[in-house]
C-alpha cells in the first residue's frame, strides 16, 4: 500500500493499518486563488502590491503555492513611517480600548482556525494535527491572554511605558505562533510593529494581516513586510525602530547584536538550542519514550527547544533504546494534511540538505533510521537516532534542527548535570524520574530558561519562555515577556537629592594611600605593576591607584566563578550580610563623606551620598529574601513555576559621578540576588572604592562574590564584553564604551544593560540581575 492510496473499511480491518484521513485544502486554496496567488505587503492598514516576487513552496510536494514579494528599502521605510504615525495614537488609548482590539483578533483567529491551520501546514509542511491542535490554539490563547494584559497594564504596571516601533523578525518553524508571541505583547502595551515573516513561510502572516483589517486594528499599528534576511537587516538597522525582537538562528542573532550595538535599541533574542532530555533509571520508561517522540519528532525536530540530546542513565540504556527504536518504527510519515500521520515534511530543500550534510559526518554504524515509507515528492526525512556520540562531537554540540536525536549515557545525577550543561546553549531541558526529590533537585542545576519535569515542549502565554547563554536573552510570555516591550517611566537623571549643600567640612586624610585591586577576597597588586597617582583638590594627600590589565580581569573572573556557592546561598544569608555591610559602612560614614566632598565638588554632599548608599544597601538587603518567583496559571494539571535565578558573574562599570552610590548600587543589587560581581570603580573618583574595599573585607561577603578592579574603562571594556566567563555586563557609560560593550558581547551573546543610571529604581536593577526560569511540573497519574 502506497501513501495516498485510499483504503476501504474492509481493507483496513484486514490490514489493521491506518487509512488516510486527508484534511481538505479547499478553503485555503480558495483564499490563495482569491489573491491570485501573488502577495505584496501590508502597510498602513492596506495591502500594497510588491515587486521582485519569489515562490513560496509547499514542502510536502515541492510545488509552488504562491508568490510573495521581496520588500525594498522604500517598502520598509513606509512600513516604519506608518508604525511611527500610528504609535502616537495607539499608545494613548486606554488599556480597555487596546484590550478590545486584541480580543477581536483572538476571536477572529479562532473563527478562522481551520483556514489558518491548513494554510500553515501547506506552507510549512508540519502535520495538520499539530497546526490544528497545538499551533493555532496557542495563537489565539496568546491574543486572549494579552487582551487581559492590555486591560491590566495601567493598574499593574503604572511605572512602565511602551517602547515605540518594534521590528519583529520571525522564523519558519512556527510561523503563526511566533507572530503571536511577538505581536500580542507588543500591541497590548501600546507599541506598533513592523513584522517580517520567514521567506519560506509568509502566508499565514498575510492572512493575519487580513484579519487585522477586520478586527479594528488601527492602520499602521501592524505592518507586515515579506522577504529574506536582507529585509530583516533593513528593519534591524532602521533608525526609527526602537526595539528588535528576533527568533531564529544563533548566527543571525549574533549579527543583529552587532548591528544594533550602540544604537540604543532594545533587543531580545530567542535563538538556537541543543536541549538535553535526561532519563533516570527510575523514570517511567514508557512515558519517557512518548516524551522523546514529542521532544524531537514534534514538528520534525525543527523546534528551538527540541529535546535533541538524549542522556540516559546507563543501567536502563539498552532497555530504553530498544523501546525507543520500536516506537520510532511505528511513526508514520506522509502528507502533512493527512490526519493520521505523525511526521510531515521538512520546511525546505535547503533545510533538508543541511540536515543530511550534518549527518554525513557520522559513522553509519551509530545511526538507526526508521525504515518508514516516505512520499516520493517533497522534502522528507525519517526519524533518526544516533547512539554513543562523544560530548565534543559536532552532532552533540550543534543544532541539527531536524528529526535527528543524538544520545549518550551517564552514571550519576551529577554527571547528568555536567553533560546537560556542556553546551554553549541554554534554552530548555527535560528531566524524567519518578523520584520527586531527584527530578525537582535537577531543575535549579540545569542552565536553561525552561525546565520540564516528566514532560516536554509545554508552552503557554502565561509562562515565560527564552534562553540563557547562546540561546539568547529576554523572555516571551507572562509578565516578564511584557516587560521586554516596555521601558520604565521617567527615570530621573540624578538620584533624589537629600540636599545639595555640603554639610561636612573638607577633612580628607593627609596621609598618602596606596590602593590595591580586590580579587577573590584578597587585596592584590595589579599584574603589570602599574599605578597612577591622583591627588585631592587641596593636594594634601596623594593616592596610588592600580591600573589593571587583561590578566587581572582573568583572575577576577576565575575568582568570581569559584564563588559559585554564593549563588546557591539563601536569601536570608545574603540579606544578613548586606545589613552587616551597611553597618560597617556607617561606622566610616564621616570619613568617606569627606572624601566624596573632596573629589566631587558639586552635586550631592558626601553626607547625603553616604546616607543614600546606606539606604540602597538596606533596600537590597530587604529584597534579598523577597524577590520571589511565582506560580503561573497555565491550562494544565500541574504547576508552572517562574523562578528568579542569579545570572552568574556580572561585570559592572560604575558611573563616573556618585562614586560611592553608583558603585554600591551595582554591587548590592547584583549580589542581593546571588550573582558574583566584578566591578570597575569610577575613573574620576576611584579613591572611594579603595576605601570601600576595607568595608567589604570586614563584612563577611565571601571571597570572590565581590571583586573590584581599578582600570581605565575604555582599556578593559572590549575584553570584558568578550570574556566567555562573564555572563552579563552593565554600564552607565559614554556612547563609545556602551557601543563597544554591546558589539563585543556578541561573542557569547551575554546580556548587556548599558542604560544603568544611579537614579534607576532598585527593582529595575534586580530585574536586570536575574534570569527567569520556568519549571513545569505536571501532576496526577495518567
Ligand atoms: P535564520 O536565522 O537565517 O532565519 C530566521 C529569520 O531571520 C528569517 O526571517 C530570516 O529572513 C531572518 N534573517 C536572516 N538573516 C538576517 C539578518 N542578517 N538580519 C535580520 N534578519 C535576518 O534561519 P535559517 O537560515 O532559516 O535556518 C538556519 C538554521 O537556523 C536552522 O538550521 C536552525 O538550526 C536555525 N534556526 C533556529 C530557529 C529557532 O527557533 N531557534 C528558527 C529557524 C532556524
Amino acid at each position: 500500500m502506497q501513501w495516498g492510496d485510499q483504503m476501504d473499511i474492509k481493507e483496513i480491518y484486514q490490514n489493521m493499518d491506518y487509512g488516510t484521513a486527508p484534511e481538505s485544502a479547499e478553503e485555503a486554496n480558495a483564499w490563495l486563488d482569491k489573491n491570485n496567488r501573488i502577495f505584496g505587503h501590508f502597510i498602513d492598514g492596506e495591502f500594497v502590491s510588491g515587486t521582485d516576487h519569489f515562490e513560496t513552496i509547499n514542502p510536502a510536494t515541492g510545488k509552488s503555492l504562491a508568490h510573495v514579494s521581496q520588500a525594498s528599502s522604500a517598502d520598509v521605510n513606509s512600513a516604519v513611517a506608518a508604525a511611527n504615525r500610528a504609535f502616537k495614537e495607539w499608545r494613548t488609548r486606554s488599556g480597555f480600548e487596546r484590550a478590545k482590539v486584541l480580543y477581536a483578533l483572538a476571536r477572529n483567529i479562532q473563527k478562522h482556525a481551520r483556514l489558518f491551520s491548513v494554510l500553515e501546514t501547506l506552507d510549512n509542511g508540519k502535520p495538520i494535527r499539530e497546526s490544528r491542535d497545538i499551533d493555532i490554539p496557542l495563537v489565539h490563547r496568546h491574543f486572549y491572554y494579552h487582551a487581559g494584559m492590555a486591560q491590566l497594564m495601567s493598574k499593574e504596571l503604572p511605572n512602565r511605558k511602551p517602547i515605540g516601533i518594534c521590528g519583529q523578525i520571525i522564523p519558519w518553524n512556527f510561523p503563526m505562533l511566533m507572530l503571536a508571541w511577538k505581536i500580542a505583547p507588543a500591541l497590548a502595551v501600546g507599541n506598533t510593529v513592523v513584522l517580517k515573516p520567514a521567506e519560506t513561510t509568509s502566508l499565514t502572516a498575510l492572512l493575519f494581516a487580513e484579519i487585522c483589517a477586520q478586527s479594528g486594528v488601527p492602520k499602521g499599528v501592524v505592518n507586515i513586510v515579506t522577504g529574506d534576511g536582507d529585509v530583516g537587516d533593513m528593519i534591524v538597522r532602521h533608525k526609527d525602530v526602537q526595539k528588535i525582537a528576533f527568533t531564529g538562528s544563533t548566527d543571525v542573532g549574533r549579527k543583529i547584536r552587532q548591528a544594533t550595538a550602540g544604537s540604543g535599541k532594545s533587543l531580545t533574542l530567542e535563538l538556537g538550542g541543543k536541549s538535553p532530555f535526561i532519563v533516570f533509571d527510575d523514570a517511567d520508561l514508557d512515558s519517557a519514550v512518548e516524551g522523546v517522540v514529542d521532544a524531537i519528532w514534534f514538528n520534525l525536530g525543527q523546534v528551538c527547544c527540541a529535546g535533541s540530546r538524549l542522556l540516559v542513565q546507563a543501567g536502563v540504556a539498552d532497555k530504553f533504546y530498544s523501546k525507543l527504536v520500536n516506537r520510532m518504527k511505528k511513526l508514520r510519515i506522509g502528507d502533512p494534511l493527512d490526519k493520521s500521520i505523525d511526521m510531515g515534511a521538512i520546511n525546505s530543500q535547503a533545510q533538508l540538505d543541511r540536515i543530511k550534510s550534518m549527518l554525513s559526518s557520522c559513522a553509519p554504524s551509530k545511526i538507526t533510521t526508521a525504515e518508514t515509507t516516505m512520499p516520493d515528492d517533497g522534502y522528507y526525512h525519517p526519524p533518526t537516532l544516533i547512539r554513543n556520540v562523544e560530548t565534543s562531537d559536532t552532532l552533540m554540540q550543534e543544532e541539527i534542527f531536524g528529526p535527528v536525536l543524538v544520545s549518550t549515557t551517564f552514571r550519576t545525577p551529577s554527571e547528568a548535570v555536567a553533560l546537560a550543561n556542556n553546551t554553549r546553549y541554554g534554552l530548555a531541558a527535560s528531566v524524567w524520574s519518578e523520584n520527586i526529590n531527584l527530578a525537582l533537585g535537577m531543575a535549579p542545576k540545569l542552565k536553561a530558561g525552561v525546565v520540564w519535569v516528566n514532560g516536554t515542549n509545554f508552552f503557554d502565554a502565561a509562562a515565560g519562555f527564552g534562553g540563557t547563554k547562546e540561546s539568547g536573552f529576554g523572555r516571551e510570555g507572562g509578565w516578564e515577556g511584557l516587560m521586554a516591550y516596555t521601558h520604565p517611566v521617567n527615570v530621573p537623571k540624578e538620584p533624589a537629592d537629600y540636599s545639595t549643600k555640603k554639610t561636612t567640612p573638607n577633612r580628607a586624610a593627609s596621609i598618602n594611600r596606596t590602593y590595591k585591586n580586590y580579587v577573590g577576597g584578597k587585596q592584590l597588586r595589579p599584574d603589570g605593576g602599574y599605578t597612577k597617582q591622583i591627588s585631592d583638590s587641596s593636594n594634601a594627600a596623594t593616592y596610588d591607584i592600580p591600573i589593571s590589565n587583561r590578566k587581572d580581569l582573568r583572575n577576577a573572573v576565575e575568582a568570581a566563578n569559584k564563588a559559585i556557592g554564593w549563588s546557591s546561598s539563601t536569601g536570608h544569608l545574603r540579606s544578613q550580610i548586606l545589613y552587616y555591610f551597611a553597618e560597617n559602612l556607617s561606622v566610616r560614614a564621616d570619613e568617606i563623606a569627606a572624601l566624596i566632598d573632596t573629589f566631587q565638588p558639586r552635586g550631592m554632599s558626601g553626607v547625603d551620598e553616604v546616607q543614600a548608599t546606606l539606604e540602597t544597601i538596606f533596600e537590597c538587603a530587604a529584597w534579598s529574601d523577597k524577590f520571589d518567583g511565582d506560580v503561573r496559571n497555565v491550562p494544565m494539571r500541574g504547576l508552572a513555576l517562574s523562578l528568579n535565578e542569579p545570572i552568574g558573574t556580572i561585570a559592572a562599570f560604575a558611573p563616573a559621578e556618585h562614586a560611592l552610590l553608583g558603585l554600591v548600587r551595582m554591587i548590592a543589587a547584583t549580589i542581593a540576588v546571588g550573582n558574583r560581581v566584578i566591578i570597575f570603580p569610577s575613573e574620576i573618583n576611584p579613591v572611594i572604592a579603595g576605601e570601600l574595599i576595607q568595608v567589604i573585607e570586614t563584612s563577611d561577603i565571601p571571597a570572590g562574590a565581590v571583586n573590584i578592579l581599578f582600570a581605565d574603562h575604555s582599556d578593559v571594556a572590549k575584553h570584558t564584553a568578550m570574556h566567555m566567563g562573564i555572563d552579563a555586563v552593565w554600564c552607565e557609560e559614554t556612547e563609545a564604551i556602551s557601543s563597544m560593550i554591546e558589539e563585543h558581547s556578541a561573542t557569547n551573546l551575554k546580556r548587556t544593560w548599558t542604560q544603568v543610571n544611579v537614579a534607576t529604581e532598585i527593582r529595575e536593577f534586580l530585574d536586570h540581575a536575574v534570569e527567569k526560569k520556568t519549571v513545569w511540573i505536571p501532576w496526577g497519574e495518567g
